[in-house]
């Protein structure tokens, strides 16, 4: 059986991932995290892997567990835009310095990577217009954070070229499901209302982010393993990129019976994110199954409303940390 080594694997979207893979039953899963703020054993609670705790920094680490794997699937990153913006280094340290690291393990092992990254590489568009990114949209990233993972990415497509690793890069739009961080948008409104405090949206909340349910992200992750061309880059999305933050907001209050209030904006906040997803659904036969994104969030909705033990926890320090900003 073949192993799987995925880094990142106790957060929102790894933890996810390794649960859709074992019930896939296609390898053996081993997930390597540094167990930061973001990461929680309780996400793989029930679910079958080996896991070791460390950081896709240590190379000596990195390279013992990228020799005994077959593939890596690398979620591990700092992912919190708001964060960077008040401390841009560990993200620099574990989205750059991270990914060199494996992507020199891979590079002498001879092993296959999957690089996860993020439509906000592309910067944004203008609110109103209709385009969206594809495969060939520029690099334009606004925050630390999206540089760390452009700068990222360009290591990536250099060591496929200069040194012919064999790997594939993802861009997928903003994820929600079960498992994700409090301090994101979608749980913070959720958790904000279950807790009698009202939503907050940043700014005028006319922004756009194109949702997609994070089992749809990983089943075009799976996809791409399976069946993506080594040396390519996908877009993921579902078809969601109209949607502003407010009507995301006015949808939650509706089925929470809550209020909302706008708070300080995001600096250099990013209008819109719209993902063309053509490629991906033409070459691979990727679908979403959450074509209608109130499924989703209805579902999302009632996870967090049966699952207080798990975020109460870190509730307290995010709302604490936002209120200093104004947020
Ligand atoms: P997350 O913050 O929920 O989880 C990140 C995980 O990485 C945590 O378990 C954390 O402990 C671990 N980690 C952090 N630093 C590490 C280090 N140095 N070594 C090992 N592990 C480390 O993030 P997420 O939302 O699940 O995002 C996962 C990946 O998907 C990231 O690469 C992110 O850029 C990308 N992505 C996220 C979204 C989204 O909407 N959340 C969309 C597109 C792409
Ligand atoms: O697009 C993919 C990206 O999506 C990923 O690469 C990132 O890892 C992930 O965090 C996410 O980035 P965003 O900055 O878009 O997500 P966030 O959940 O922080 O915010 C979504 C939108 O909601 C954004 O326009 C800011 C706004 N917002 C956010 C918070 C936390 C609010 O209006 N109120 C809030 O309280």
């Amino acid at each position: 059986m073949r192993t799987m080594l995925v880094t990142g694997g106790a957060g929102f979207i790894g933890s996810n991932f390794v649960r859709l893979a074992a019930q896939r039953g296609t390898a053996r899963i081993v997930v390597l995290d540094a167990l930061t703020y973001a990461g929680n054993r309780a996400n793989l609670e029930g679910v079958e892997h080996e896991f070791v705790q460390g950081s896709v920094t240590d190379a000596p680490l990195v390279d013992d567990l990228v020799r005994h794997c077959d593939v890596v699937v690398h979620f591990a990153a700092e992912s919190h835009n708001d964060n960077s913006l008040a401390d841009p280094s560990p993200f620099v340290n574990t989205n750059v310095v991270g990914t060199f690291t494996l992507l020199e393990a891979v590079r002498r092992h001879g092993k296959r990577l999957h690089h996860i990254s993020t439509d906000e590489v592309f910067g944004d568009l203008p609110l109103g217009g209709d385009e969206a990114f594809t495969e060939q949209s520029p690099y334009r990233p606004s925050s630390p954070y999206s540089a760390t993972k452009a700068g990222s990415d360009h290591l990536v497509r250099a060591w496929v070229r200069s040194f012919g690793v064999k790997a594939t890069v993802s861009h997928c739009s903003n994820n929600f499901g079960p498992y994700q961080h409090v301090e994101k948008f979608i749980p913070r409104q959720i958790t904000n209302i279950l807790s009698g405090a009202p939503a907050k949206l940043y700014g005028s909340g006319a922004q756009v982010r194109d949702w997609i349910h994070v089992d749809d992200h990983n089943d075009a992750v799976l996809a791409i393993l399976e069946r993506g061309r080594l040396g390519e880059t996908y877009n993921i999305g579902a078809g969601h990129g109209h949607i502003t933050n407010k009507e995301v907001v006015e949808m939650i209050c509706e089925l929470l019976g809550g209020t909302y209030e706008h708070v300080a904006d995001r600096p250099g906040h990013d209008q819109r994110y719209t993902m063309d997803a053509t490629k991906i659904r033409g070459e691979l036969g990727w679908r979403p199954q959450y074509t209608d994104m109130w499924v989703g969030l209805e579902k999302t909705i009632t996870w967090y409303a049966e699952h207080e033990d798990w975020w109460r926890g870190a509730k307290v320090g995010v709302e604490k940390r936002y209120a200093e900003s104004g947020q």
